[in-house]
Parts: C-alpha cells; sequence; structure tokens
C-alpha cells in the first residue's frame, strides 16, 4: 500500500536492522526471560531499540508492546534512538545538584545547541542524566564514555564539551 505522508516510513525498521532483530530472536526465543535477552542483544548489536524496534519485537515474541516499552524505558541501558560517538552523563543525585550539576548542564546546552537527553547534530556527543555514580566525594561529576569525571570546574567545563565534539 502507498504511504502518502512518509511518516510511517521513517518508523519502520530497514532490512539489516530487521534481519539482525530476527536472528537474535531466532536464537534466543525459547530461553527463560527471552525478552530481556533479545532486547540487551538487540541494544548491543544495532545501538537502540526504537519504537518501531519494540513494536516489531513485542509482536515477533507474543508479548504486549507495553511491556517491551516498559523494559526499554526503565533501564537506562536502553536507548530509543541512536546515540552518538560519546555520550556524557550528567550525575543527578544529592551531592552532585547541590554541588552545580545543573549549572553545568545549562553550559553544556548553550554550547552544544542541543538539549539533555538528545544526541548534537553532527552526531558527535549523546547528553543524558543518570543516577548517583557513588564518587559523590568529587561532585559535580559526569561521565563520559563511562570514565568518571569529578571536580569539574565551571571554568574548565566548556574545553571538555569542545573536545568531545572535536574527537
Ligand atoms: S551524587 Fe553524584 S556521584 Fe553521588
Amino acid at each position: 500500500m502507498d504511504n502518502p505522508t512518509g511518516i510511517q516510513q521513517t518508523q519502520e525498521i530497514c532490512e539489516n536492522k530487521r534481519a539482525i532483530i530476527d536472528q537474535i530472536i531466532a536464537e534466543n526465543q525459547n530461553r527463560p526471560g527471552a525478552m530481556m535477552v533479545v532486547l540487551n542483544e538487540t541494544q548491543g548489536k544495532i545501538g537502540y531499540i526504537s519504537p518501531a524496534m519494540q513494536k516489531y519485537i513485542a509482536k515477533k515474541l507474543r508479548v504486549p508492546v507495553g511491556a517491551v516499552h516498559g523494559v526499554v524505558t526503565f533501564y537506562s541501558f536502553f536507548t530509543t534512538e541512536p546515540r552518538g560517538k560519546h555520550t556524557m552523563k550528567f550525575c543527578m543525585g544529592t551531592a552532585c545538584y547541590v554541588g552545580g550539576i545543573p549549572q553545568l548542564m545549562e553550559k553544556a546546552k548553550q554550547i552544544t545547541g542541543t538539549e539533555i537527553g538528545k544526541t548534537t547534530a553532527d552526531g558527535n556527543l549523546t547528553m543524558e542524566i543518570c543516577r548517583c555514580v557513588g564518587a559523590c566525594s568529587q561532585a559535580p561529576v559526569v561521565t563520559v564514555d563511562d570514565e568518571v569525571i569529578g571536580h569539574i570546574k565551571p571554568n574548565k567545563f566548556p574545553a571538555l564539551i569542545k573536545k568531545l565534539l572535536e574527537s
């Protein structure tokens, strides 16, 4: 059937990704906890699980879409959009919050022109928030590609962002 709006097409899964998901499901659908395994593998191999992929996986595993969506949105490991080359996470734990993370987030948004939770247009940097990473004595803390960086000085922060945008 024709698709006059084009909207649905962007929500569909390309052949390549569908083949990857089909293989993951074929290998895991009879295992206990198959849904979690399939979602983990899909995130690992494709890098994200879009709403269309969630729907497809739910249909193939014969589970409600809401169950798949619930898992994907509950665990921060999963993402619904492709991540950038680098990921910076802002710790929103109490120590970091009072230590200046909100101001650093504002600065990051200004420098990149990108909202927290999104990826820069050049695909270099995804910015997200996270819970306490256990380095409270170093507040304020961000993680960059899983490296913890603490004691961030507001005047040094722009250089860190720019380095990530250029590397
Ligand atoms: S509150 Fe940020 S590391 Fe604990």
